[in-house]
């Protein structure tokens, strides 16, 4: 299956290596700055051979009309080149977040639908090992009702980090430590709380970080539909020290709740059932990924590519994708107006935010 690769910056090692995996041909890749895609290629050559390098993606779509395309630019960007590939037949991995307002997710989700090709959201943590365990867990009925959730990405950013690319933080093509950071944590809240949320209330700020314009701390508060509720609390700003993201599971018979720096560790593992031994599942599921970023690209891309061939819907798709998006909208909306925001919401963008703190 012919693979090309949109922005080569510093997730794009998971796409290539995950492409590599899988083995797809990769036949291109494209950066808007022609050393960073040399820069890759010069560490993954030796293993995919020859490969055409393009500074327009638009060039690359139309000269060598991959199947599969994944897209790692600054999230600003992802909805104008999905729409571009999805246009031309393309089946696309979009990097998380899917896009930065409601108006591009659907144009992307009606793009798709009008052209059938798949889209695929990439929150690979919901192909974490622990993650999968978790899900297995609800699935089985071992919780009983689930009452609530809790979703806590402690993480630290300095100044450094955001100064590497001029999106980083911005309104306009990256959003705070919610849309950009915790994002992957409050998917999983969500998938594992039953996905459709009916209101949030939520506070943002800006605390450590003037060189961004968007929020570098956020705390909610969700209705789920189905009656149990959530809280979410995403920063930048803790000490570096004490990183972590955290994933709560609170039920009528089980408790679980996932730690270490990106929510791959069990902490806790409590049924009623007693099923398991809980020492035992700690142990299993008790050691932290080498990277933060984890190995679940490998797994999007088998998913996806099993998808094409199969004619389904990859695990984690637009729809996905759109969720996520809508339920941290709607946090920034509640947070700026002072109000509980009840979901649906039709339109919203990062942009709307703009000037905020
Ligand atoms: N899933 C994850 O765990 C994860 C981790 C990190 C980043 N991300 C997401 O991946 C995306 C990229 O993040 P990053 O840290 O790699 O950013 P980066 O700034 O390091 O890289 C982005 C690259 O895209 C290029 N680019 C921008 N617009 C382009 C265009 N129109 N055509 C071709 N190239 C273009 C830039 O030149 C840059 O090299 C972001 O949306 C981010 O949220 C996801």
């Amino acid at each position: 299956m012919k693979y090309a690769l949109v922005g080569c910056g510093r997730v794009s090692h998971n796409h290539i290596i995950a492409a590599i995996r899988n083995g797809l041909e990769i036949v291109a890749l494209c950066d808007l700055d022609a050393e960073k895609i040399d820069a890759e290629y010069s560490r993954y050559g030796d293993q995919i051979g020859d490969v055409a390098k393009y500074t327009d993606y638009k060039e690359m779509i139309l000269k060598e009309k991959p199947e599969l395309v994944g897209i790692a630019t600054d999230s600003g960007s992802h909805a104008e080149i999905a729409v571009f590939c999805i246009e031309h037949g393309c089946n696309v991995i979009i990097e998380k977040p899917i896009a930065l307002s409601l108006e591009d997710a659907d144009r992307i989700i009606s793009a798709a639908e009008a052209n059938n090709v798949k889209v695929c959201n990439n929150l690979q943590n919901r192909f974490n090992d622990a993650v999968q365990l978790l899900r297995k867990a609800i699935d089985d009925g071992r919780f009983g009702r689930i009452y609530y959730g809790a979703a806590q990405l402690r993480w630290y950013r300095g100044d450094d980090y955001y100064r590497q690319a001029p999106w980083r933080g911005t309104w306009a093509k990256d959003g705070g430590a919610l849309m950009n950071q915790s994002i992957h944590d409050i998917d999983l809240l969500c998938w594992m709380m039953g996905d459709y949320v009916s209101e949030v209330a939520g506070m943002t700020d800006r605390l450590a970080h003037e060189c961004i314009e968007a929020e570098d701390f956020g705390i909610a508060v969700v209705r789920f539909k189905n009656g149990g509720y959530g809280v979410i609390e995403g920063t930048t700003d803790v000490n570096r020290n004490s990183e972590e993201e955290t994933l709560s599971i609170f039920g009528e018979h089980g408790t679980v709740k996932l730690g270490g720096i990106s929510g791959q560790i069990v902490e806790q593992w409590r049924f009623d059932d007693g099923l398991d031994d809980e020492e035992d599942i700690k142990k299993r599921y008790g050691a932290d990924p080498e990277h933060i970023y984890g190995l679940g690209h490998i797994s999007v891309y088998e998913d996806v590519i099993d998808a094409i061939k199969n004619d389904r819907q990859p695990y984690i798709d637009a729809y996905a994708g759109r969720r996520a998006l809508e339920l941290i909208l709607s946090i920034y909306k509640a947070a700026a107006e002072g109000r509980t925001v009840k979901l649906p919401v039709e339109k919203c963008s990062t942009t709307d935010f703009t000037g905020r703190f």
